[in-house]
């Protein structure tokens, strides 16, 4: 296939050289949006009297039609085009002869690449978007049914205090939903358009930027030209979400492992989303969780990629930059990958209330509330606090639990005490006290269960 640029080269390029520079085994992916593209393109050049309305008619009617021939399988794209720009130019020449070659009238592949590249992440995190609303559905159903459920909170992954299940599932909700909220206000900084900016310096012919950037939903034209063409700040911020996204996703697998070892018993995975051992015959393993977890690494290792990229490149495009799409194309599908497997996981695993409470029993977590009775009779928090530790300490010697040990006993350490305090210490009771905002008592996750759902509607 002749080159595009032949003519200062006569395009003869190595065969070495020519497969180590292109680019189409990856950027056929964004054929739609190359094509979409060069159709506003068209249009616009038509309605600048820069082609005429015939040419401008005849050459979107092409565009469309190769469009709809790659899509139904009846065009292949070609392996041995540079990029997707070149073959669609050059399936456009072929089907219109010269007129095919009018398209690229003031522009250049380097403000090309840089929209299609924007469109790209423009469509799929419009699907990612959706993926995060049907996880917070789940987390939002899950947490509905698991308000009573009583187990242990960590801090150091040591048992702190009580919470329920439905509250510690909460928290997750923030997270993804402040995951969405980045991700629409990322898709607001990237949605301008960098096409007409030409290869670096803008063009002599008399364009119309804004009518091009309004047809393909754009706020407005990039607003330098230079910028248009080197920016891949969109990029750089869609990968920091998309890892803050896998971070988020790993924490919880985290937990979705522990929490479905014999060890914890909190929960049980559905046999969908677990593997069996190939020799241990008991095993059932959570493969999904931790495969989420190792994914991880891999879009960092994509964000990190493109960072390195950058961080030498003199204005404007230099060919470094074709590395930004691999990096991008890979954290979008490991991302999308990932959601859409944890969605169902987190849809069909069972909690084990009694294995939770039965954790919640053991460990002293409430021992707080140990303190927090003493301190509402009068002793100062820091006495209080000194006091049930050398009570926990007792209990440990005894082998009883706080709730265990008699009031005989508790009055040797302070007269303060009263039979009112088991009802103080009893876990559930634990947790139905903690009445500040956000806490983990019902009301506070009501609140928290109502206002998601308020904002799942919002969203619908
Ligand atoms: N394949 C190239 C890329 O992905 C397209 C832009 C090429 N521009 C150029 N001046 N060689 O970046």
């Amino acid at each position: 296939m002749e080159k595009l640029w032949a003519g200062r080269t006569d395009g003869a390029i190595s065969a070495a050289a020519d497969s180590f520079n292109a680019s189409i085994a990856f950027d056929q992916k964004m054929i739609r949006q190359d094509i979409t593209g060069s159709m506003a393109h068209a249009a616009m050049l038509a309605s600048r009297g820069i082609l005429t309305g015939e040419e401008g008619d005849a050459i979107l009617a092409a565009l469309e039609g190769i469009l709809a021939d790659v899509e139904s399988g009846a065009l292949a794209v070609s392996p041995a085009a540079e990029d997707v720009h070149s073959f669609v130019e050059a399936t456009l020449t072929e089907r219109l002869g010269d007129l095919g070659k009018k398209l690229h009238t003031a522009r250049s592949r380097n403000d090309q690449v840089a929209l299609d590249v924007r469109l790209y992440l423009r469509d799929e995190s419009g699907k990612i978007r959706g993926l995060l609303l049907s996880l917070l559905k789940a987390i939002h159903q899950k947490a509905s049914e698991t308000q009573d459920c009583v187990m242990p909170g960590y801090t150091h992954l040591q048992r702190a205090q009580p919470v329920t299940f439905a509250h510690h599932l909460l928290a997750y909700a923030q997270m993804f939903k402040r995951d969405l909220s980045w991700l629409s206000d990322a898709g607001k900084r990237m949605n301008v358009c960098p096409l007409g900016a030409c290869a670096l310096a803008g063009t002599t012919f008399d364009t119309d930027r804004f009518f091009t950037a309004k047809k393909l939903g754009f706020d407005a034209p990039a607003a330098n030209s230079m910028d248009a063409v080197s920016d891949r700040d969109f990029a750089v911020e869609h990968l920091s979400l998309f890892s803050q996204i896998m971070m988020h996703l790993s924490r919880f697998c985290e937990e979705i492992v522990l929490w479905s070892s014999w060890e914890f018993g909190f929960i049980s995975l559905s046999d969908a989303f677990t593997t069996g051992s190939s020799i241990m015959p008991q095993k059932k393993n959570p493969d999904m969780a931790e495969l989420i977890r190792g994914k991880t690494g891999r879009v960092y290792g994509d964000l990190m990629a493109l960072l390195t990229t950058l961080k030498g490149l003199p204005l404007a495009y230099n060919k470094d930059m074709q590395e930004d799409k691999e990096a991008l194309f890979d954290a979008v599908e490991t991302v999308s990958a990932c959601l859409s497997v944890f969605i169902p996981m987190l849809e069909t695993l069972t909690p084990k209330p009694d294995a939770m409470r039965r954790a919640a029993g053991k460990g002293f977590i409430n021992a707080t509330d140990l303190a927090d009775y003493l301190t509402k009779k009068g002793l100062p928090f820091r006495s209080a606090y000194k006091l049930s530790g050398q009570i926990v300490t007792h209990c440990m010697n005894q082998g009883v639990t706080l709730e265990e040990l008699p009031l005989a006993a508790y009055k040797t350490f302070s007269p303060l005490f009263e039979e009112d305090l088991y009802g103080e210490i009893d876990l559930l009771a634990c947790v139905k006290k903690r009445i500040s905002y956000g806490s983990t008592g019902p009301d506070s996750v009501k609140t928290q269960l109502s206002d998601l759902a308020a904002f799942l509607k919002s969203r619908e």
